[in-house]
């Protein structure tokens, strides 16, 4: 299972590699785009996870009250450069340090894969405390579940670590913490490294659009 602690250690090390590798352009971004435009206007969201602050959070504090949160001082370091009209906090996604329904949207990229597969009913939970009623969520999971490591992610020598749900499991948790689900689509990875081993499996990666049910 996921030791969060070496995860957030690992991302303080990991910034400047990660951005390398992160692509802006890809199935994530696009949906990004639609998602946001889609939400009221002058929208408040949480990027939870933000890492470096972009995409998300530098195209939704562009849109309105964008709020970044992290576990890693490394990466918020950077997110502070990329976005620097977006608001920044340091903390875990299984315990937000936000107000119940303190805003309109919650995205949460290439995140919660990182969180032990038993924590993210909390998280969902978490999301649908912090969102206002009808309050939308965008996230991304694992297809299949799974638990792994890399001891050389990147090639960096930085070790890695994730825990995966899976599409079903997650779909049943958000029903569960309130969500409707109204959209889901496969996809690549973002990073440009990854693409090549996923040849053969096409969407390794499932993303889902929830509305909070009143
Ligand atoms: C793969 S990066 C994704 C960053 C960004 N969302 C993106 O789309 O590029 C995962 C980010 O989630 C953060 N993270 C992982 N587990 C976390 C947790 N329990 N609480 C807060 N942040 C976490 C990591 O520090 C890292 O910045």
């Amino acid at each position: 299972m996921v030791d969060k602690d070496a995860v957030r250690r690992s991302y303080d090390e990991l910034t400047d590699a990660y951005a390398a590798q992160r692509t802006e352009d890809g199935r994530d971004a696009a949906l990004l785009t639609t998602f946001l435009d889609s939400l009221p206007d002058s929208p408040r969201v949480l990027d939870a996870g933000c890492g470096r602050g972009t995409p998300v959070l530098s195209r939704a504090s562009a849109k309105g009250d964008a709020v970044g949160l992290d576990f890693s001082r490394g990466q918020l370091r950077a997110a502070a450069e990329n976005a620097p009209g977006a608001s920044l906090v340091r903390g875990d996604m299984a315990a937000l340090p936000f107000a119940d329904d303190a805003f309109d949207a919650v995205v949460a990229y290439w995140s919660l894969i990182h969180l032990p597969a038993d924590e993210h009913p909390a998280v969902l939970d978490e999301f649908a405390r912090v969102l206002r009623p009808g309050g939308r969520v965008l996230l991304s999971e694992g297809t299949t579940a799974w638990d792994g490591e890399n001891p050389d992610w990147l090639d960096t020598g930085v070790p890695m670590e994730w825990s995966i749900a899976g599409a079903a499991a997650t779909r049943e948790h958000l029903r569960e913490a309130g969500f409707a689900v109204v959209d889901e689509w496969g996809t690549r990875s973002s990073l440009k490294a990854d693409r090549a081993e996923e040849a053969e499996d096409r969407t390794p990666w499932t993303f889902f659009a929830a509305r909070l049910e009143s």
